[in-house]
């Protein structure tokens, strides 16, 4: 089985719950789509910070040129939104569970993708609007491939991944519960 087969099957529960929370905000209104973003700062943001200081830029090179932290930030401000609270992100040890991570975050380009076309016309949407280019996924599958060829790796990496995933649905379930119905 593929490095990339054993975190798809490893997170796909973790994926479909994400899905259903995240799928609970109506993106074409504005106040819910502001609490979309909140919802996935309070979980990118940190996350990102984490992977940069356990050296994500050392195990892929183009990490920094994928970071979406700054587009979120904009959009946020474009929408006045206050600076959400942030979840508590995974400790990475050691580049297996910083490629868990950036497959997580790489991955959730393609629901953005899918989401950003029900946001209204003039709303901000850098982050939703930042695309998944296949070479960089593909750049990444190969990276899991070529770095993880063991066992107790992939093992570390799917750890990493289901633990991503869990910041984004404690972050989804927060605003969910604590947002007012705008
Ligand atoms: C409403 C929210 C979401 C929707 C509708 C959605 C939808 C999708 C779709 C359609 C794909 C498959 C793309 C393809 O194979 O061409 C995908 C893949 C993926 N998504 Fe999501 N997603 C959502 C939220 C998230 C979130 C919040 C995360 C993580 C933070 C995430 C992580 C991933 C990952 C890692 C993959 C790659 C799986 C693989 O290896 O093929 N998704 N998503």
């Amino acid at each position: 089985m593929s490095v990339r087969a054993a975190l798809r099957d490893a997170t796909a529960p973790a994926h479909e719950e994400v899905d259903g929370i995240f799928s609970r905000f109506d993106l074409s209104r504005p106040g819910s789509y502001r609490r979309f973003l909140r919802a996935q700062a309070s979980a990118l943001l940190p996350v990102e910070s984490a992977l940069d200081q356990a050296g994500a830029g050392e195990v892929l090179d183009d990490w920094p040129s994928r970071r979406r932290a700054r587009s979120l930030r904009d959009d946020l401000a474009a929408l006045g939104a206050a600076p959400p609270a942030s979840v508590d992100p995974p400790v990475f040890s050691g580049p297996p569970a910083v490629l868990g991570g950036l497959y997580v975050l790489e991955g959730s380009r393609f629901g953005g993708t899918l989401l950003s076309r029900s946001v209204p016309p003039g709303m901000p949407r850098a982050f939703l609007g930042a695309r998944s280019y296949p070479l960089r996924w593909r750049k990444l599958l190969e990276e899991m491939e070529r770095l993880l060829y063991r066992h107790d790796q992939v093992a570390a990496a799917v750890e990493a991944a289901v633990a991503v995933f869990a910041c984004f649905a404690e972050a989804g379930r927060r605003e969910l519960e604590n947002g007012t119905s705008e």
